[in-house]
């Protein structure tokens, strides 16, 4: 019997309406254009802005989307994993209330933090259920309102993200086709660099930490830059080297959208060219577990069965890795 692969048999992916451009930005916080554009990619970002609305709304529309164009009905849906860095709250899982508000009653559900690496982690996770066949129909999420923890009087991080979600569908594959191989990466001591300083239990809200603000993304932007840079690359390079990979094999780089010059460092040490990497920096700016389904949707139309396609994130704790998969459907225009 050939071996089940997970593959990725649908995509969808969701931003809300408003758009926070950089012109609008030069009005909060000492920036302009020129040096956003220049350091980062990023000209604009979605935001969400209906009160009381959280990742799991931004989640939801993803999935509904989802189910709807890929006809799967919602009690189908074995499990869902939500990569989230902004669950609605601490807890319930956002994935329980996303699985709440699409219908998915017989899926039991759960969330995966890895910060900006979240989503390839839980869809590694995820290909594990589908390749020891335990479940057939398997959704990851990935999903984040950034602007719930981002402080737009801070400039070095208020310019890089923005609101977004995307969710695949990984069902089993017995034809070679779907994740091949991953390389998954942590390393704790980087957390002095990225984080959110209060609210957490080490140290709960107080208005001593709202004062201080606290409950902002914290970040220190050069350490992260370098890591980011050099692990990326890496476990880009690494997972092309022990799959025998060259660089004309590979139909896509979709590398997690945190900085364009990030996203071309790997893409250099990958040697593959401009035109084979997804990059919506552009629109979006950096939507943390957003990132790499909303670029698989973006391109989903040109997309070919069989196509070699990795992917690459790094985000807070540090965590980092790789995903090699081989994509396995056609457009369906
Ligand atoms: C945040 C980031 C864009 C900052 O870019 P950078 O080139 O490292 O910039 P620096 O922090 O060295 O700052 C350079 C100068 O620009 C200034 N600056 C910072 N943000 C600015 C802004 N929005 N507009 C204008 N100037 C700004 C700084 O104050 C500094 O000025 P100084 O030299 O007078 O002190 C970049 O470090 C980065 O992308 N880091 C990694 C992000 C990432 O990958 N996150 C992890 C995944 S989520």
């Amino acid at each position: 019997m050939r071996r089940i692969n997970a593959a990725i048999t649908g995509v969808q992916g969701y931003v809300p309406d408003y758009i926070l451009t950089n012109k609008e930005l030069e009005t909060l916080v000492d920036t302009n254009d020129e040096w956003i554009t220049s350091r980062t990619g990023v000209k604009e970002r979605r935001i969400l802005k209906e009160e009381g609305k959280g990742s799991s709304n931004l989640g939801a529309k993803a999935i509904k989307g989802l189910l709807s164009k890929t006809n799967i009905n919602a009690e189908d849906i074995d499990l869902i994993i939500c990569a989230t860095a902004t669950p609605d709250m601490i807890f319930p899982a956002t994935a329980c209330i996303i699985a709440d508000k699409v219908g998915a009653k017989n899926a039991f559900a759960y969330d995966l933090m890895a910060a900006c690496s979240g989503f390839l982690f839980a869809l590694a996770t995820a290909s594990k259920f589908i390749e020891t066949g335990t479940y057939k129909k398997v959704i990851v999420v990935g999903t984040d309102k950034m602007s719930s923890i981002v402080d737009y009087t801070d400039r070095s991080t208020c310019i890089i993200f923005g609101d977004g979600a995307g969710a695949v569908l990984l069902e089993p594959n017995n034809d070679g086709l779907g994740i091949q191989d991953s390389i998954l990466k942590s390393d704790g001591s980087g957390r002095e660099f990225l984080h959110m300083k209060a609210g957490g239990s080490a140290k709960p809200a107080s208005y001593k930490t709202i004062d201080a603000r606290e409950h902002f993304v914290f970040q220190d932007g050069q350490p992260v830059f370098k890591a980011a840079v050099k692990n990326m690359s890496d476990v880009s390079e690494e997972i092309m080297q022990r799959n025998n990979l060259a660089a004309d094999d590979v139909a896509w780089l979709v590398p997690h959208q945190a900085n364009k010059r990030i996203i071309d460092a790997t893409a250099r040490r990958m040697g593959v060219g401009d035109e084979k990497v997804m990059l919506n920096i552009q629109k979006y700016g950096n939507t943390t577990n957003g990132t790499i389904p909303l670029c698989l949707w973006e391109w989903e139309n040109q997309l070919k069965k069989g196509d070699n396609i990795i992917l690459a994130a790094f985000g807070g704790g540090f965590t980092w890795g790789s995903i090699y998969l081989k994509w396995a459907y056609d457009s369906k225009k």
